[in-house]
This record gives C-alpha cells, sequence and structure tokens, in this order.
C-alpha cells in the first residue's frame, strides 16, 4: 500500500483471495449437488463449529439476529416477562426481546471492558425477570463467571451473545461454551463471515436444542405435524460450505488480530499517546479476538473526521445507546443510572482491524493519531 492510500476499517476481501480455490471449489460442490437447503454441508459445519465452541450442540441459523430471538423463544420468553442486557450494544441485543412480547431492560456497563456491570446487573433483577443476556462486546467476553454466579442465585437463564467474539474466551473456556445458549453472527464482517447473512447458537442443552431445531423449522420434524409455531430460520449451505473454508482459518486470524492490538498499543506508548487522553483496550489475560480495536479519546467525534482527513477509517459506534432508540421507547425501561453507556458511546473510537493489516499501517494510524491530537491541541 502506497502512503497516499487510505488504511480501511475492514477488509473481507483478502480473506476470500487467500482462499479462493478451497471457497469456490466448495461453492461449485453445493451447486452440483443442488442441496441448497439444510444437507450435509451444514451438519458438517454445525459439527465443526460445535467442536470449535467447546459444546454438545451447535445449530445453524438465518442470523445472529434469528440466533437471539429463537434462544429467548425456545426460553419461552413472553408478554409480561423481563429480559436484562446491556443499552451499549447493536440494536439486535435488545431488538428481539419486545418481538416476544417482552421487556428490555438496560443496566450500566463496565467502563474497562463496555460489557455489563455485574452488581447493576442484580440490583435490576426482579419477580419478572425471564432471562439475562451478556454481550461479548468488541471481541472480550463479558464477565462471565460473576454474571453466572448472579444467573443461578436467582434461577436465571443466562443467554451470550457472542456475535462479535467466535474463539474469545473465558476462565479458559470458549464463547457460546459459557452460559445455557450461545449466539453468533456469520455476517461478512464478523471474525468469521459469511458470503451473505448467515448465524448459529450454541448449547450443551439437549432440549433447549431439539427447541431450536422446532423453531427453525415452522415448528416440524417432518414438514407434515407443526407441534408449535416456529418460521424459517435456516442456515443455507452455500453460506455453511464457505464459512466451513473459512473456519480452518479462524485461529490464524484471530492471533493476528491480537498482535495487531499489541502493536498497536506499543506505537501509541512510543508517541505518549496515552499521556494525551487515549486510552487503547488493555491487554488481558484472557483471549480477547478484538473484533473491533475500541479506544476512547476526549473530543471523539473531532478526532475521528481528524483521521478520516488523513485517510485512516475511523468511526464511532453506538453513539445512541439502545435506551434512547426511539424503536424501543415504551417497549423497554432503564436499571438504575448509566453514566458508563453514556460515556462510552460519546468517547469510543474505532480505529482499523482486520487479519490482513500490515504493521505499517498499525504505524500510520499512530502517527495519524499524534497529528490529530496535534490540530486539535489536545494535549
Ligand atoms: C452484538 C451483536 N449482536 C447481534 C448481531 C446480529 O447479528 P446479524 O447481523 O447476523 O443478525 C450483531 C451483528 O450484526 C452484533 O454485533
Amino acid at each position: 500500500m502506497s502512503a497516499s492510500e487510505r488504511v480501511e476499517l475492514f477488509d473481507i476481501r483478502s480473506s476470500y483471495l487467500e482462499l479462493r480455490e478451497e471457497i469456490d471449489a466448495a461453492i461449485a460442490a453445493v451447486v452440483d449437488s443442488h442441496q441448497f437447503i439444510g444437507g450435509p454441508e451444514v451438519r458438517r459445519l454445525e459439527g465443526a463449529l460445535a467442536e470449535y465452541c467447546g459444546t454438545r450442540h451447535a445449530i445453524g441459523l438465518s442470523s445472529g439476529t434469528d440466533a437471539l430471538l429463537l434462544a429467548l423463544w425456545a426460553l419461552e420468553v413472553g408478554a409480561g416477562d423481563e429480559v436484562i442486557t446491556t443499552p451499549f450494544t447493536f440494536m439486535a441485543t435488545a431488538g428481539v426481546i419486545p418481538r416476544l412480547g417482552a421487556t428490555a431492560v438496560f443496566v450500566d456497563i463496565d467502563p474497562a471492558s463496555f460489557n455489563l456491570d455485574p452488581a447493576a446487573v442484580e440490583a435490576a433483577i426482579g419477580p419478572r425477570t425471564k432471562a439475562i443476556i451478556a454481550v461479548h462486546l468488541f471481541g472480550a467476553c463479558s464477565a462471565m463467571d460473576r454474571l453466572g454466579t448472579i444467573a443461578e442465585r436467582h434461577g436465571l437463564p443466562l443467554i451470550e451473545d457472542a456475535a462479535q467474539a467466535i474463539g474469545a474466551t473465558h476462565g479458559g473456556r470458549r464463547a457460546g461454551s459459557l452460559a445455557r445458549a450461545g449466539c453468533f453472527s456469520l455476517f461478512p464482517t464478523k471474525n468469521l463471515g459469511a458470503f451473505g447473512d448467515g448465524g448459529f447458537a450454541t448449547t450443551d442443552d439437549d432440549e433447549l436444542y431439539q427447541r431450536l431445531v422446532l423453531l427453525r423449522s415452522h415448528g416440524s420434524r417432518d414438514k407434515q405435524t407443526f407441534e408449535r409455531l416456529g418460521g424459517n430460520f435456516r442456515l443455507d449451505a452455500i453460506q455453511a460450505a464457505v464459512v466451513a473454508v473459512k473456519l480452518r482459518r479462524l485461529e490464524g486470524w484471530n492471533e493476528r488480530r491480537a498482535a495487531i492490538a499489541t502493536h498497536y498499543r506499543e506505537a501509541f506508548a512510543e508517541r505518549g499517546l496515552a499521556g494525551r487522553g487515549l486510552v487503547a483496550p488493555a491487554a488481558t489475560a484472557e483471549r480477547h479476538v478484538y473484533h473491533l480495536f475500541v479506544c476512547r479519546v476526549p473530543r471523539r467525534d473531532e478526532v475521528v473526521a481528524g483521521l478520516e482527513a488523513r485517510g485512516i477509517g475511523a468511526r464511532a459506534y453506538y453513539t445512541v445507546p439502545l435506551h434512547r432508540q426511539p424503536a424501543l421507547r415504551g417497549l423497554s425501561r432503564v436499571s438504575g443510572r448509566l453514566p458508563n453507556v453514556e460515556r462510552a458511546a460519546a468517547e469510543n473510537l474505532v480505529l482499523p482491524m482486520h487479519p490482513f493489516l500490515r504493521d505499517d499501517d498499525v504505524e500510520r494510524v499512530a502517527d495519524a493519531l499524534r497529528e490529530t491530537l496535534d490540530a486539535l491541541e489536545i494535549r
């Protein structure tokens, strides 16, 4: 890349170019078989995903959103119930709750991890609470040991929204194996991405798995008898074939992301950026898979504009947290205060992160950040 080219936030083309022959052959095999829905490709991928996540079951689904919807539906969340979660996340996490007639209850986050604050979760539990959704935001697991203890104490199911965290660990175990069910997205920009929409759910619970199987196909096993309501929430075979090829590279790609994060931290330290208000994600003992590399910075919107003007892809995420979203008005409520959510929404700065980012790209991002802070006189 020449110095004049932009450093992009994402790069989903390079993973295809690296695996082009294998992916093209896998797609051609599905086309040849004409088994487009379900079939051996989907079953093979489900087996590989269950093995990777360390769970008894994985079930291919139409999207990460649908994985969340079906997990709650299978747990019989419905009218009059409440589900506790974070408002600092993508709309999908909480949007599924009122679709089942329940109310989303939003609590504050831990400022260091951007993930649920377990004490705030426990304070929000009441007689109508039916479940808790922990989001492993940006690629790092939530405090699942503490959340698991709280959920158990109150007899509540805990669900992982692991859309951004495939391969991340907590207590040495992988995301998806840390609660009653794990919900994953295979959206193209995710660490493991399809060539379209897709998702899956994981669980060790045989009964829950059987319910998910029914919900995925209109509540039927044989297309003749419909045991319960469900829908069409299937993953198609071409997506499964693509994802199966990419899954074999996921560990290497996640390791490269972690190495880039370390490089970022070193490059920021060399330039003294921390002393000027920039907070990079801290190194963690547990495995962070850096779906996104998210810092905090003062005067964030001006910094984003400064980086963009210097050819660096930069963005703010979730600037309007979910408790302030018009679509959730009357369908959600806030428990306690949300100062850490408001701060995260105002200060988060997403920088380029993908396995194909080069070392000199990281240096360019760090240089552009320093120049931007200089220009804005942030000292
Ligand atoms: C935290 C989170 N939850 C849920 C989803 C929904 O996944 P999908 O886009 O596959 O429906 C996403 C991603 O888009 C996400 O980032």
